[in-house]
């Protein structure tokens, strides 16, 4: 059995395993979360979410916050630029039955940045100290921060944010190794991530340390484990068109998908996307993505892709992709001959319309 294959408590939550699903902005919605959650990712969050839309009462923040019947454990994320905002909106959020929520302190987009939130309060770690413990007052669910290695790489401070996460009582903390100027060209430094995993290590015996970046596979999640002593890993990008991932490293082996697997994955997902967003031509233009994603690795599929990019309903979607599979051989195995895989320096933005920043920049939070 992998190690990731072991049951965890957050605080006095029980998580079946040991791989997340990251807060993904504009990605981890209802019919991703259920995919992924079929697969086997033990947690998975909502969208980041903003406390100014949450103290604004913000309708579309109201309506991402939905659940779908079959989510029995769900995690949320919120970001604020001051420490009484983000403690209010943890009340609603609690109030809300989330099963865990998460203080976000590693968003890099500048607009939310602007604003004060995400990785700015890297800058202020007095901030930290305050956002936490005033969020830990307001809930007793269990509480935790995600957060990168530092601002820039002139001043990292994941030591001392560790430690005051920590001392303000979070129940579990997530690296990202990274700074917040490093774009995901620069590889992700488990060195960094380690130095706070001996800290959570040596200030608490129950604070769930998780390690994040760069999990592309069951060997990166192994590695991670191995060099960081994270007790679990989050997953981002390498669940984008691949939430086969989580089987793969709950195996603890290398793991691809027959083509019927991945067929079957991909109609289930179209189906989600429907019964979620109605058969509307929004609901089409928001899966755009994910079928792109989705269609990496496969041989001569630039066509097929070129469609699904242009896609306004998802019956047509789905014809396309059977018109796809009856060229394909059944027998074929992803990627295999292709190098098209979602690896370390792929930055989902330059494939993905304004979307991303959906429910985190554009709630009161521009100016
Ligand atoms: C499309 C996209 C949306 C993201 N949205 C969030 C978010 O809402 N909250 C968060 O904490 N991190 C968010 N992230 C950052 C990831 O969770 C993660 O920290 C980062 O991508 C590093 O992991 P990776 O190298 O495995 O992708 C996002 C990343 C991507 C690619």
């Amino acid at each position: 059995m992998s190690f990731f294959n072991q049951a965890i408590m957050i605080g006095d939550l029980h998580i079946k395993n040991r791989v997340f699903l990251a807060p993904l902005a504009g990605v981890s919605d209802i019919p991703f979360r259920r995919i992924c959650q079929e697969l086997g990712a033990g947690l998975t969050y909502v969208e980041m979410l903003s406390a100014t839309a949450i103290s604004y009462n913000n309708k579309r923040t109201f309506e991402m916050m939905a659940r779908h019947k079959t989510e029995s454990v769900l995690g949320v994320q919120v970001t604020g630029p001051i420490a009484s905002q983000v403690a209010h909106a943890v009340t609603v959020l609690d109030g809300q039955g989330f099963n865990t929520i998460d203080i976000n302190m590693g968003c890099p987009v500048r607009k939310v940045v602007g604003a004060g939130c995400g990785s700015a309060i890297l800058k202020d770690p007095e901030r930290i100290t305050e956002t936490v413990l005033s969020s830990r007052a307001s809930t007793k669910r269990p509480l935790s921060a995600k957060y990168r290695l530092g601002y820039t790489r002139e001043n990292v401070n994941v030591e001392n944010t560790t430690e005051r996460v920590i001392n303000a009582n979070v129940d579990m903390f997530t690296v990202h190794g990274r700074t917040r100027s490093e774009s995901y060209s620069t590889p992700c430094d488990l060195n960094g991530i380690k130095s706070a995993m001996s800290v959570g290590q040596n200030l608490s015996q129950k604070v769930v340390k998780v390690g994040n970046g760069d999990v592309f596979c069951y060997s990166s999640a192994d590695k991670m484990q191995k060099e960081t002593g994270c007790d679990a890993v989050m997953v981002s990008r390498g669940a984008l068109g691949n939430p086969w991932i989580f089987s793969e490293i709950l195996a603890g082996t290398s793991l691809s998908p027959t083509f019927e697997e991945w067929f079957d994955v991909v109609m289930r997902h179209i189906s989600y996307q429907e019964e979620h967003y109605g058969k509307t031509k929004l609901s089409a233009i928001l899966a755009r993505k994910h079928l792109l994603w989705y269609t990496k690795g496969f041989p001569s599929s630039k066509g097929v892709r070129d469609l699904l990019n242009r896609v306004e309903d998802l019956t047509q979607a789905r014809e396309i992709l059977k018109d796809y599979a009856l060229r394909t051989p059944k027998d074929f195995i992803r990627f295999t001959g292709f190098s098209q895989e979602i690896t370390s320096d792929y930055d989902p933005k330059y494939e993905m319309d304004r979307n991303l920043d959906r429910g985190v920049g554009d709630e009161g939070m521009d100016a």
